[in-house]
């Protein structure tokens, strides 16, 4: 009996020392862990560098946002073209010059439109009025943006460009209409107080045509051309000229951003020079 009670003492020290240690162990097992996953909140963050729009892309977006403000819905179209939609659709007579070597690029054989003819690098966005308007009926409001391309180089001109056409047909479509939306355009991208020059102008697929000046430099700098769509293209898209008419203009994307941000030479824009492209996204894009 005595031996009993002994070893029933004996097995409570036994049980307290080891619930001692397995205190120990799962308090020790802890601090390892916190240890381990321990923060140092006031370590500085490695900072991320947040990337900015291309002030060319910016741009486009700030046109496109004013153009969709007054209705206009956005329609794209290929850059390699046919003859048939950069020329002859827009009323270019067959010997016009736009259509020579040294100032379209052609591609070379075998692409060739279904007449056989090479296929080309569009010279503006003008097509994509035909290519938008046919087999569909008036009203059409447009805004088409993307890359046109010529043999063309110098300070305000890249044989890559950007261009924005803008187009509107419906029955009662005129000459006032297109210089109230130029008007309400440019201010709407360079505010109320920027000198604009309307200046009368030839197109093959206006009349009348006109081109728009902006100050810059101290004189004037193109940046679009525009007029009334000539009948012609209006048949060739399946329109009828005796019901419907309208405008259309062609912006140069380039242009409008140079003046935005006060650029002399065209070619900064695709020099991808970080240090340019920081000045400008510090201070302009949205
Ligand atoms: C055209 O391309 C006509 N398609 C515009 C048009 C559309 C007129 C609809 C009437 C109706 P133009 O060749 O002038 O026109 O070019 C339009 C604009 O593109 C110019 O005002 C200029 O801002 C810009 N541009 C022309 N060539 C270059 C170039 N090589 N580099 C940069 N911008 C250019």
């Amino acid at each position: 009996k005595a031996r009993g009670a002994e070893l029933a003492e004996l097995q409570q020290q036994v049980e307290a020392i080891f619930a001692t240690y397995e205190a120990r162990l799962k308090n020790s097992a802890a601090e390892l862990r916190l240890a381990r996953e321990r923060l140092d909140v006031s370590l500085p963050g490695r900072a991320i560098a947040p990337g900015g729009l291309h002030p060319l892309e910016a741009t486009t977006r700030v046109v496109l946002d004013a153009m969709r403000h007054m209705g206009f819905a956005v329609a794209e179209g290929p850059e390699v073209e046919d003859a048939h939609h950069n020329f002859d659709a827009l009323n270019f007579p067959p010997d016009h010059p736009a259509k020579e070597m040294q100032d379209t690029f052609f591609l070379a054989a075998p692409h060739v439109d279904a007449q056989g003819a090479p296929l080309l690098l569009r010279t503006h966005t003008s097509p994509v009025q035909n290519r938008a308007m046919l087999g569909k009926s008036p009203p059409f409001r447009i805004a088409a943006p993307g890359k046109v391309y010529r043999c063309d180089a110098d300070v305000t001109h890249s044989p890559m460009f950007h261009q924005i056409e803008g187009f509107w047909v419906d029955e009662t479509v005129t000459f006032r209409d297109l210089k109230g939306v130029l008007t309400e355009l440019i201010r709407a991208v360079f505010g109320p107080d920027i000198p604009v020059r309307f200046r009368p102008s030839f197109f093959p697929f206006t009349e009348p045509s006109a081109e728009v000046d902006m100050g810059w430099k101290g004189g004037w700098l193109e940046v679009l051309g525009c007029g009334m769509i000539h009948p012609n293209v209006l048949k060739a898209s399946g329109i009828d000229p005796e019901k419907y008419q309208g405008f259309a203009f062609g912006l140069g994307v380039e242009r409008f951003a140079m003046l935005r941000y006060g650029i002399p030479d065209i070619r900064l824009f695709y020099d991808s020079d970080i240090r340019f492209l920081r000045q400008l996204s510090d201070r302009t894009i949205r």
